[in-house]
């Protein structure tokens, strides 16, 4: 049996007996086409994710990890999805019981998303610094507009902050995009981040880098992460727990080490089993 005793899986990061989950998903549904003959594409999904926590929810294409993520702030494509059960809590606030302007409010300033595509995310005709800027703008009032385009792309780690901030996107590596990108779902200072697939556009060192990015911000800013992905090598390099999805169902659950090297579902090994090694 594939495991990955012999790679590096980082320790699960300790959240004291105190401390609260930031979101907690439970029983959630939700459901796409006819009334009569749905597509379940997520059913009875649970899972939640503490104060500075990595969580990974992984699974093939189709398994339903991008619904899950977009339910949980209630973004599911209307009317062709619905979200026909369970709840989502995030920071004790019932998510499907918010109105209009506080949902607003919590897709804005609280949970951000970042997607694969930067390419797709960015707009072509603004600077970088005045995308980023516009997010601060709109959520973040009295800060320094220019000030704080600059520390989030010094954040990110993008060379030369000034001059970065006046480049437009295509003027960009990549890479550089996808750290751009990441700035602006900084931009307002959210508690989470939900990363969907947000390496699987770059080579293998800038994907790296990225990771690593990622983790770096968790560290300094206590953002809790909830990255998707289809790679179990990416989870063992950064999670602190895993969710193995597969036909909108979670097949598999627990931290990050413990699932890795001791896989008890047949899915989470056949996943296994399509991790390259690079290692002898
Ligand atoms: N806009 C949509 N209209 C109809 N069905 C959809 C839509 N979005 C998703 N689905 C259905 O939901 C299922 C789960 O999709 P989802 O995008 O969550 O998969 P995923 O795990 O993110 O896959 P991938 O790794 O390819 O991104 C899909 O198989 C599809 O049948
Ligand atoms: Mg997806």
């Amino acid at each position: 049996m594939e495991t990955f005793s012999n790679l590096d899986v980082p320790q699960k990061k300790k959240h004291s007996s105190s401390s609260h989950p930031v979101l907690v998903v439970q029983d959630l549904s939700v459901h796409f086409g006819s009334l009569a003959d749905p597509v379940r594409a997520v059913n009875g999904v649970s899972f939640k994710i503490f104060d500075g926590e990595i969580v990974a929810l992984v699974g093939e294409s189709g398994s339903g990890k991008s619904v899950s993520a977009l339910a949980l702030a209630r973004l599911v494509p209307e009317p062709a999805g619905r979200i026909v059960g369970g709840s989502v809590c995030f920071q004790g606030l019932d998510v499907f019981g918010l109105g209009t302007s506080e949902l607003r409010k919590l897709r804005g300033e609280r949970i951000a998303y970042i997607f694969q595509e930067p390419a797709t995310s960015l707009n072509p005709v603004f600077s970088v610094g005045w995308q980023i800027g516009e997010a601060i703008r709109l959520h973040r009032r009295g800060v320094k507009v220019k000030a704080e385009v600059e520390k989030l792309l010094a954040d990110v780690g993008l060379p030369d902050p000034k001059r970065t901030a006046k480049a437009y996107p295509h003027e960009l590596s990549g890479g550089m995009q996808q750290r751009a990108m990441i700035a602006m779902a900084l931009a307002c200072d959210p508690v989470l981040l939900v990363a969907d697939e947000p390496t699987t556009a770059l080579d293998v060192t800038v994907q790296k880098q990225i990771l690593e990015l990622l983790v770096e911000l968790r560290e300094k800013r206590g953002l809790s992460i909830l990255l998707i992905t289809h790679n179990l090598g990416i989870v063992a390099e950064v999670a602190d727990c895993v969710y193995v999805m597969t036909d909108g169902e979670v097949v598999e659950s627990g931290e990050t080490k413990t699932v890795l090297r001791s896989p008890k579902h047949d899915y989470t090994r056949k996943l296994l089993r399509a991790v390259p090694r690079l290692r002898p």
